[in-house]
Order: C-alpha cells, then structure tokens, then sequence
C-alpha cells in the first residue's frame, strides 16, 4: 500500500493487490495505448488526461471502463487488465477507482457526447506533468508514476 497527497491535498491510498478497497468500485481510470502511443482525450475543464469516469447503475467496472474509453476518445479495447485500485478521501466523499491497462483496436471519430473534445496520442508523455497546466490534476499525483512502473515490470509497456 502506497500513501500520498493528490495535487488537492487529499489522502489517497494506492495498491496494485486485487481489489483491496472494493470489489465494486464506482470509479474506473484507463491507461491506455493505440498503435504503441498514449491514447489520452482532453477534458473541456481539467486538461489532458487518461478516460475513465464512473461506474453507471447495473454495469460492471470492465464495462465502464469500455463505455469511457469509447465516449472519450472513440477508441475500441482489444485487451483490458485490471492493474490496481485507489481511495482518494476527499473533503466531501470517499472515491475508489480501478485502473486498468488497455489496448485499443481502433479509434473511430469521437462523437460529442460527453465534456471531452476526444483523442489525444502522444509518444511519451511529459516529464513534469505537476507544473503543466494543460494536464489534469489526476495525473498530477503519484498514481501515474507508480502505475506506470508496475505496467513496466508487467512488461505491458
Ligand atoms: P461529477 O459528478 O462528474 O460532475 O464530478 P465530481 O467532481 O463530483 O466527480 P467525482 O465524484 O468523480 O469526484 C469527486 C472528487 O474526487 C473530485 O472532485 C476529486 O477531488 C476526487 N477525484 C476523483 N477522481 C480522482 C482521481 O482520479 N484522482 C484524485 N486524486 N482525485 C480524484
């Protein structure tokens, strides 16, 4: 288990175990990759980020994940692997969402159905993404980096 501050201060607890903080989390964030680039989608509000949004009532976190990746960037999974989970207690709530590694197939063009202006690739992305202000508070924190490490060992990436 890994501790740490989220670009807001808040607390979050990182595991790459399975599930440790919910078999049912109600938030999903896909790290994903098409044609050996970051599929990334640009939120109207936050900046660039990785999709993923929330679990909707009678689907599954897989499912979500599919659903999100496909309204945030047009992108179709080949291959999804659930890697870790997270708690972020917020000043408000209590988050806990999974993150998964995927692999997409295709990318077909975004339909404007969500607060997203669709896919963005990059070949690597930048080094310094706390002090890049066209990047999403969400990968601003630890959880990036670490899951990036993790995808690395896995030889994922
Ligand atoms: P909507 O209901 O979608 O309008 O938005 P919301 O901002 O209430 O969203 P949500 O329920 O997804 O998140 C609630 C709070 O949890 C956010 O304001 C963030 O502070 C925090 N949060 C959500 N996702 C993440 C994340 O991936 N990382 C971190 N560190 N915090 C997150």
């Amino acid at each position: 288990m890994i501790r740490f501050l989220d670009y807001y201060q808040n607390q979050v607890e990182l595991s790459f175990d399975d599930h440790p903080f919910s078999t049912k989390p109600l938030h999903v964030w896909v790290i994903a990759v098409y044609e050996g680039k970051w599929l990334l989608t640009h939120h109207k509000q936050r900046g660039y980020e990785f999709p993923g949004g929330k679990v909707e009532p009678g689907e599954t976190a897989e499912e979500a994940a599919r659903r999100e990746v496909m309204e945030e960037t047009g992108g179709s999974i080949a291959s999804l692997a659930y890697i870790g989970q997270y708690r972020v207690e917020g000043r408000g709530d209590t988050i806990i969402k999974n993150i998964y590694f995927a692999e997409i197939e295709s990318l077909v063009p975004h339909l404007a159905v969500d607060e997203t202006d669709g896919a963005f690739l990059l070949d690597d992305l930048p080094q310094r993404l706390d002090a890049n202000r066209k990047y999403s508070f969400m990968m601003k924190d630890r959880v990036l980096p670490e899951t990036l490490r993790v995808l690395a060992e896995r030889r994922l990436v």
